[in-house]
């Protein structure tokens, strides 16, 4: 039986030591129901070098995966990617512990950590495109400013042909597997995507930059080395093609449908307006706001050319799940989005002008004023359903096809 907590090989000279998140379910807001990992990684050069940290509360996970392969004592370089708290939770540890030579960040980084930590210490500034000798190998530093905050960066490992990429090509999934041709491809599909969409959508005008400056920079990857899930060996291409769709958002025929239904009126509403949406050849996609979380959501609307939305009138208000799901989309602005809302009232109804306007906020293209049913739709109200429905597949094909 093996001692707990060693760390992994992932590559001739680089471990990863960082730590198994198994329980986490949420992680500020977003449902991480698979768990997560925060990685760290541990470079063997002549200056033994920490890349990034993991959550505070895994001080010991860290400490004894490094200790496995080395006396933390005996690290000399401390490289810092991202200075949220999951990845620099144990940097007082570290600085305490391993006391290193050598502590490098961003110039927004500097800033981030001394804002965070009040140690005191002195961390160098790298700048953009910059280089640092470890002795027999070299660190070359690239800002991704705002993937995920101001001060993130990446690091790549030349001799190795590694790239520690921090949040980028992460996902919230914990796993005894450490590479992803190790992981249902499935699994890393969905996670992906939602990582994507929860964390990265917001920045995707700079997630096209940052890959076509990395395109042209023509640097071989062997490992893509995130700071959540698998490292990246076999799928590297896919993982960076997916990426550059995401970003894009190009128009598609799916079609998310989120509602909340008093007494069932707005459910029957919904279900109408995906039968409508299926006639026209879309592809809806239902959720049912109570058993949907906003992130689970949010991936959904990652991959889709339209959003409806249905929302009871409750105390002349919209909803307040749906309130709660909309300002948070409304965070991350999904781009390129047509849609409308629909609801039923009883007897003022003011819920279909509040998701208008939030999803006119959200810049999404209306293709109606919206449908109100009092009380209960006959099937007079359900025809019109269908035929937002439809008028909304028939938008969606002229974009897909335009
Ligand atoms: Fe995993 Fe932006 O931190």
């Amino acid at each position: 039986m093996g001692k707990p907590f060693e760390a992994v090989k992932i590559s001739d000279n680089v471990y990863w030591v960082g730590a198994i998140d198994w329980a986490i379910r949420d992680f500020h807001g977003y449902s991480t129901n698979r768990g997560s990992t925060y990685n760290a990684y541990l470079i063997l050069a002549d200056k033994i070098t920490l890349v990034d940290t993991v959550k505070a509360s895994f001080r010991d996970e860290l400490m004894s995966r490094v200790a496995s392969v080395v006396d933390p004592k005996k690290i000399d370089v401390f490289v810092s990617n991202h200075s949220e708290m999951d990845h620099t939770g144990c940097f007082p540890d570290v600085l305490r512990e391993a006391e290193p030579d050598e502590v490098y960040a961003s110039t927004m980084g500097v800033k981030a950590l001394e804002q965070h930590f009040h140690a005191g210490v002195p961390v160098t500034a790298v700048k953009d495109d910059s280089r640092i000798s470890l002795g027999n190998m070299h660190l070359r530093f690239f800002e991704t400013r705002m993937l995920h905050w101001p001060d993130s960066m990446f690091s790549y490992l030349e001799e190795e042909q590694v790239l520690f990429s921090q949040d980028a090509f992460g996902m919230h999934l914990a796993s005894s597997s450490r590479f992803d041709d190790e992981i249902d491809a499935h699994i890393l599909d969905y996670e992906s995507a939602k990582y994507y969409a929860n964390i990265l959508m917001p920045f995707s005008p700079l997630v096209t930059k940052l890959l076509e400056r990395w395109s042209g920079l023509g640097l071989p990857l062997k490992l893509v080395a995130p700071d959540h899930g698998p490292v990246w060996r076999t799928g590297i291409p896919k993982i960076i093609a997916a990426y550059a769709d995401w970003a894009l958002r190009k128009p598609t025929m799916k079609t998310v449908v989120v509602y909340d239904t008093m007494w069932g009126s707005t459910e029957k509403m919904a279900l109408a307006v995906a039968d409508g949406l299926c006639a026209g050849g879309a592809t809806p996609v239902v959720l049912p706001i109570r058993r949907s979380h906003r992130s689970d959501i949010t991936t959904e609307v990652l991959e889709a050319g339209a959003l409806l939305v249905g929302s009871p009138t409750i105390n002349r208000q919209m909803f307040p799940t749906l309130a709660d799901a909309l300002t948070y989309l409304k965070a991350l602005g999904p781009p390129k989005l047509i849609g409308a809302a629909f609801g039923s009232y009883g007897w003022s109804g003011e819920a279909v002008g509040y998701v208008n306007r939030i999803l006119e906020e959200m810049k999404v293209r209306l293709v109606s004023d919206g449908l109100r049913v009092q009380y209960v739709p006959d099937e007079e109200a359900l025809n019109e359903c269908r035929a937002l429905g439809g008028l909304v597949a028939e938008r969606l094909r002229e974009l897909v096809e335009g």
